[in-house]
């Protein structure tokens, strides 16, 4: 962007940004109704279905998807990630994160910019991503059975941070997508709670309706500090929220291991 906007504060600092702009405030491009002053409409509606129409109206006009492409991210999900190291700093200088559903890289894109050359970033997603300098890259189903040993292999060192945006592919059946997410995110914790260096954080998509009782004591059994995280670029009509884990207690030893 050009022309810094007025407004909330910035979600990059200046130079930060892939395309090295100063950083969009997505909020700022939205006219005074909070709508964009000029709608783009789909031109081609007619050969569309409505969803699809509706999809790609929305996508045309989203002051996210602008600010992306005007960033030089990969995702609108970038700036998710950007307000939430904001609020509660996760991308320090020298973090060692794992990324799981990295694809197609806007919060690999976002940590790399944060954790300089002493950091270090693994991303791992089912999908084939384009490679990213400084960061390394593994296609792979997470939920392989042999997914944790590979990612264990690869990883530079014991993690500072594990984040997941991991969404499972949605079916339409409401449940089905709702649970497919968590059950993602409890895997997600698991290799976590595995590989997190003590004091480490945890960062993942979940589903309101929500974070399930099982998946809540698991995570204020080993972490200091837990707490729902709903960023502004996510869709207020999504159910999706973050769940942030803080303060790793530690690998509690396996009982078995004491005989
Ligand atoms: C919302 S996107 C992530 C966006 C990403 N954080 C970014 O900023 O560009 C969710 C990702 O989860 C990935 N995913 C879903 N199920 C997966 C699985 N079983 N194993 C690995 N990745 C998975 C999808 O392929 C998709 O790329």
């Amino acid at each position: 962007m050009s022309k810094p906007p007025k407004g909330p504060p910035r979600t990059a600092k200046a130079g930060t940004t892939p395309n090295g702009t100063a950083g969009t405030t997505p909020g700022a491009m939205a006219g005074p109704s909070g709508r964009n002053a000029l709608r783009t409409k789909v031109k081609t509606a007619a050969k569309r279905s409505l969803s699809s129409a509706r999809w790609l109206e929305r996508q045309l006009n989203d002051p996210y998807v602008l600010a992306s492409k005007a960033d030089g991210y990969r995702s609108r999900a970038a700036y998710k990630l950007l307000e939430i190291d904001e609020r509660f700093p996760l991308l320090v200088q020298g973090a060692r994160i794992l990324d799981l559903g990295a694809a197609p890289g806007g919060w690999t894109q976002v940590a790399l910019a944060k954790i300089g050359d002493k950091g270090s970033i693994l991303g791992v997603d089912i999908l084939e991503m384009a490679p990213i300098p400084g960061a390394q890259l593994m296609q792979m189903d997470f939920l392989d059975d042999d997914a944790p040993d590979r990612i264990k292999a690869a990883l530079n060192g014991s993690p500072t941070l594990v984040m997941s945006d991991m969404a499972a592919p949605t079916t339409g059946h409401k449940r089905t997508d709702h649970l497919r997410t968590m059950a993602l995110c409890e895997v997600a914790l698991e290799l976590a709670c595995d590989v997190l260096t003590p004091g480490g954080a945890f960062l993942a998509k979940v589903l309101q309706g929500g974070t399930e009782r099982s998946l809540l004591e698991k995570l204020k059994k080993n972490f200091a500090e837990v707490r729902h995280v709903k960023p502004k670029a996510s869709r207020a009509e999504s159910s999706e929220m973050y769940v942030l884990a803080k303060g790793f207690r530690g690998q509690t030893p396996d009982p078995a291991d004491s005989d």
